[in-house]
């Protein structure tokens, strides 16, 4: 079976705000540090990887670099649906005109799943040998930083959905090729970003059930992130509960506040982490909280260190 990173496709999923395009940078620097061509594509228009990394942002046909080894792209589903409507009908001037009718706007909204589908689809394509509309190598990696969980599940659907509606034709062959894709855990890989804390805890153990019913495998790797040091040992936060300074300065009352309050954080986000553990089938990866602020590329290369190391 083939290691997580040496899979072509790789999906990161999670909720919002948990740090998957954190965990999707750090794993596409794990990824091209092996000497993988690897690519990470964000769902929407966001080009977070490229602000954090400073570089001009991607073009709809243009990945940018992001380090050796590693570009981003972001894929904006509507668009996609036009640029491969302009590739299958050979005209963009036919799209444009089709754009204004609305059967097109039927296609584009009423079928279920068409976004959906182009958007695997445009993220295949970047791993293809020979891509579509330009001759570009494909990647060896692709890394999909998915949108939060319920859509990304949505996402991983719609290939059968769609494939069931769409009879014939191109469509219908792309969403079958989408599908092999993602079905298969030789070239297909999910990853699940959780913070240690109980709803993301019990979201995540639910996504991985989900995963393993709608898409016949469970995550590969999940990954608890966020996690803060352990400065102080149980008998020491105990002792730090019953400590109140006598008449010290205010600083000391702070400082104590201050260091209960982590030291309990730290402790219950333990726990949630034992219980992840216990319930998952997947082994469960920690990363670091690193210190506050935005994160930069220092700050992802150490976290991409980490996952190496346990991966
Ligand atoms: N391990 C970490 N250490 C420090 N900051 C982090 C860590 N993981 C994520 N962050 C920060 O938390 C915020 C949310 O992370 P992000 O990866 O954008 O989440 P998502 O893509 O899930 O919405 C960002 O500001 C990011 O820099
Ligand atoms: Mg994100």
């Amino acid at each position: 079976m083939a290691t997580l990173l040496e899979r072509e496709f790789i999906f990161v999923t999670g909720k919002g705000g948990v740090g998957k395009t954190t965990v999707a940078g750090a794993l596409g620097l794990a990824a091209a540090a092996q000497g993988r061509r690897t690519v990470v594509c964000e769902v929407g228009d966001q080009h977070r990887l490229s602000r954090v990394f400073g570089v001009s942002p991607p073009s709809p046909d243009r990945e940018a670099q992001l380090a050796p080894g590693l570009w981003t792209t972001s894929i904006e589903p509507d668009a996609v649906l036009r640029h491969w409507l302009e590739v299958q009908l050979h005209s963009r001037a036919l799209v444009a005109l089709l754009s204004r009718t609305p059967v097109f706007v039927y296609f584009i909204a009423a079928v279920p799943g068409a976004r959906e589908v182009v958007t695997l689809a445009q993220a295949w394509n970047l791993a293809q040998p020979e891509r579509w509309g330009d001759k570009q190598a494909g990647y060896d990696t692709v890394i999909v930083d998915a949108p939060a969980s319920g859509h990304a599940l949505g996402m991983l659907r719609t290939p059968r959905t769609f494939g069931d509606i769409a009879r014939v034709g191109t469509i219908r062959r792309q969403a079958d090729r989408v599908r092999a894709l993602v079905t298969d855990p030789e070239r297909a890989a999910y990853v699940t970003v959780a913070l240690p804390e109980e709803m993301p805890v019990t979201e995540t153990l639910e996504l991985e059930t989900q995963l393993e019913e709608e898409v016949g495998m469970g995550p590969a790797a999940i990954v608890a992130n966020g996690l803060l040091s352990q400065r102080f040992s149980a008998a020491e936060l105990e002792q730090l509960g019953e400590t109140t300074p006598n008449g010290g300065p205010p600083e000391l009352e702070a400082a104590l506040d201050a260091a209960r309050l982590q030291g309990n954080r730290a402790r219950a986000q333990q726990g949630q982490l034992r219980r992840l553990r216990r319930g998952a089938r997947a082994p469960v990866l920690t990363l670091p909280q690193l210190l506050d602020g935005e994160l930069d590329p220092d700050g992802l290369e150490q976290l991409a260190r980490e996952l190496e190391r346990k991966l």
